[in-house]
């Protein structure tokens, strides 16, 4: 059977979705919206930070799997086992920030993932007591199903991230796929102040925000979960017009779609746009943010 088959249905059982709004419920009011969070998803480094916090207790478990081998009663694999129990406190606290913001399959999925993992890290709790005494085999005996089911959690871990896309920005191809020329958008008259506006602009989708003669053009699908940022509100944030992501609040600036609110780490690409003749035009950006020739 496919690994995929499997972990479809984990993502089809909706008689989680009672459990999980119970546990939203909880996390929310543990994180609610804020600095702490944004920091948490990674706003402030611009990308997804629960997968690079969890490689300091992966790191330190696969470690001391190598010293049972190979120093079995070492101490030192007693010291990485209580270092990556600790280590795995932050990174699970990321991982329930982002899945508070998730899809309810991705939720379904994440439940799972955070059971095997927990299961895991009880493992490596009776690991470390066991330890104390360097004697027999439950230390490494324990460590060893630990890291069993951390295997399994992270390969729902890896389909959380790769097939259910949470963490990748989705506005990625937004470069990619143009408009390459100037593409008309419409007259200015058109546009009401302030009021997104959605447009075809060559085969993307774009959002349009005039303020007087001036427009900003961005990519309508958040780089967060692909929301319709043209339902999105516009806000005044720490002295900036920015649009605001009508699925899980993700706040843009307007001037460069940068990220002031998460849960996006990624900015909302945006296009280069003009006024010709009164009428509003655009054209993409390549990669690095410069005009496409
Ligand atoms: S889709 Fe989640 S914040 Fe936009």
């Amino acid at each position: 059977m496919r690994l995929s088959r499997i972990t479809d249905r984990i993502a089809e059982q909706k008689w989680l979705d009672r459990v999980n709004s119970r546990i939203h419920r909880v996390v929310t009011r543990v994180l609610p919206e804020g600095s702490v969070k944004d920091a948490l998803h990674g706003v402030w480094l611009g990308h997804p930070v629960h997968p690079a916090m969890v490689q300091l207790p992966v790191g330190c478990f696969l470690s001391a799997a190598v010293l049972d081998v190979t120093t079995p009663g070492s101490r030192a694999a007693r010291v990485l086992v209580g270092t990556g129990i600790a280590s795995a406190m932050p990174a699970a606290v990321s991982g329930w920030a982002d899945w508070s913001d998730a899809h309810e399959e991705q939720q379904r999925t994440g439940t799972v993932h955070a059971l095997l993992n927990t299961a895991g890290l009880a493992c490596y709790l009776v690991s470390f007591v066991a330890r104390r005494d360097r004697s027999g085999r439950t230390g490494s005996v324990s460590g060893g199903v630990g890291m069993l089911f951390l295997l399994a959690g992270a390969t729902l871990g890896g389909e959380l991230s790769f097939r259910q896309a949470l963490g990748p920005n989705h506005a990625e191809d937004a470069a990619h796929r143009g408009p390459n020329d100037w593409c008309d958008l419409g007259p200015l008259d058109d546009f009401s102040e302030g009021r997104p506006e959605v447009r075809d602009a060559g085969n993307v989708k774009v959002v349009v925000l005039r303020s007087g003669s001036d427009v900003v053009v961005l990519h309508d699908a958040c780089s967060h979960l692909s929301a319709p940022l043209h339902e999105g509100e516009v806000e005044e944030v720490a002295g900036h017009r920015c649009l605001v992501c009508p699925w899980h609040g993700s706040t843009f600036r307007l001037s460069d779609g940068e990220v002031m609110r998460g849960p996006a780490t990624a900015p909302q690409p945006r296009l280069i746009s003009r006024v010709r003749a009164g009428r509003v035009e655009a054209r993409a950006r390549t990669y690095a943010g410069v005009p496409a020739s």
